[in-house]
């Protein structure tokens, strides 16, 4: 694949925000449970077998990719495999999502959390990698992604997912020197699985704080911004990522202390105003709320409103605010993408 030909690439150049030919687009979760490509491989086999079996991984991620004609693809892994050789006990329970059979219950349990030194048990997602970027087409890119430390440490604490994340914040309240020490430990072990990957051959990467926006935005600069930052910090210069959060928009000056080239968008903010707060020199990417996506009329409305807004401001990457959800019609998420082509198309064409 040359390499120019992938650093020219739509996607790349919006997250360096030069102009573009058309809007670049890919979905969030877009490999997964509404398409019945990836449930046609999934009825096959348990879900931690498609992300340690590096050419089912690979099938998935490039089959998503096709089908949909999205501009990047996401390497099809997980938030939490990781933290199993970080001595965490996790399986995908049937119907329940993932559950963490040895949650930390107290501060004096941080103790035994190891730290990733050395990430090659996790050589599954690099081996992913390597076949996915051999496969992909050469204008398309890669991205890798991983949780951000809260999120992860959420999941560590609560053993699952969670409403309101008491023990994880009562946790974080009780013990800031313990809290730390857990934090920095999850960021120093993100930075090698993240370089891992970028080494493995992803172009990009993204970082999903799915569930920081339960956080005031003092408990975020506090206990959360150190750690994403240094997590943003580690990462090499050059490779570009998207900082994502949702839920809290009231987060999003702090976000952009944190670091990243491109901010995620959730649909709970006006995707100009955001941008505009945040600044011109940065990259943007979102914000369809995935609910409209259950009905193609009002999919198709508010996306040409978005593309209508944004213009032909440089540094627009076209997503949803959030994952796309397990009851999308497929077609409308096919549509979506050539819609998104078509539309921003014109727009540089008719616009002054
Ligand atoms: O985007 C993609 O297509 C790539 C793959 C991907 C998955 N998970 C596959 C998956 C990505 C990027 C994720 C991220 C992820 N994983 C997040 C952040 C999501 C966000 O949008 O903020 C979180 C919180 C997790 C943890 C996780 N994994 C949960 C809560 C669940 C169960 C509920 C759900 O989302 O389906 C999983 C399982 C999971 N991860 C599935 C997939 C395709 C479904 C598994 C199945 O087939 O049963």
């Amino acid at each position: 694949m040359p390499a120019t030909e992938l650093n020219d690439c739509r996607f790349l150049k919006a997250c360096r925000r030069e102009p573009v030919d058309a809007t670049p687009v890919w979905i969030m979760r877009q490999a997964g449970r509404y398409l019945p490509e990836y449930m046609a491989v999934r009825s096959k086999v348990t879900f931690m077998d498609l992300c340690t079996q590096p050419e089912l991984a690979a099938e998935v991620t490039l089959t998503a990719q096709r089908v949909l004609g999205v501009d990047a693809a996401i390497l099809f892994a997980d938030l939490l495999p990781m933290l199993q050789p970080m001595g965490f006990d996790l399986e995908y329970a049937k119907g329940e999502g993932p559950v963490i059979h040895n949650p930390l219950k107290q501060a004096a349990d941080i103790d035994r959390v190891r730290e990733l030194e050395d990430v090659s048990s996790l050589h599954f997602t690099f081996d992913a990698v390597k076949l996915i970027r051999r496969e992909l087409p050469g204008d398309i890119p890669l991205l890798g992604f991983a949780g951000a430390p809260f999120t992860l440490a959420s999941y560590c604490i609560e053993g699952g997912g969670s409403k309101h994340y008491i023990r994880t914040k009562t946790l974080m309240y009780a013990d800031e020197g313990a809290w730390q020490t857990l934090m920095e430990r999850l960021a120093r072990s993100l930075i090698r699985y993240i370089r891992a990957q970028v080494d493995a051959g992803c172009q990009a990467v993204q970082l999903f704080d799915s569930w920081a926006g339960c956080l005031s935005p003092t408990d975020y600069a506090r206990y959360v911004l150190p750690y994403t930052k240094m997590v943003i910090d580690g990462i090499p210069a050059g490779v570009p990522v998207i900082n994502f959060l949702t839920g809290n928009p009231a987060l999003l000056p702090l976000i952009k202390q944190a670091g990243g080239s491109v901010f995620g968008l959730d649909w709970r903010v006006d995707l100009m105003t955001a941008w505009n707060d945040l600044g011109e020199t940065y990259a943007v990417q979102g914000n369809l709320d995935p609910l409209v996506l259950q009905d193609w009329s009002t999919a198709k409305r508010q996306a040409e409103d978005l593309l209508t807004a944004v213009g032909r401001r440089p540094g627009h990457i076209f997503n949803l605010g959030h994952g796309v959800l397990p009851e999308t019609p497929p077609d409308n998420v096919k549509a979506l993408v050539q819609l998104v082509h078509e539309r921003s198309a014109a727009l540089r064409n008719t616009a002054n």
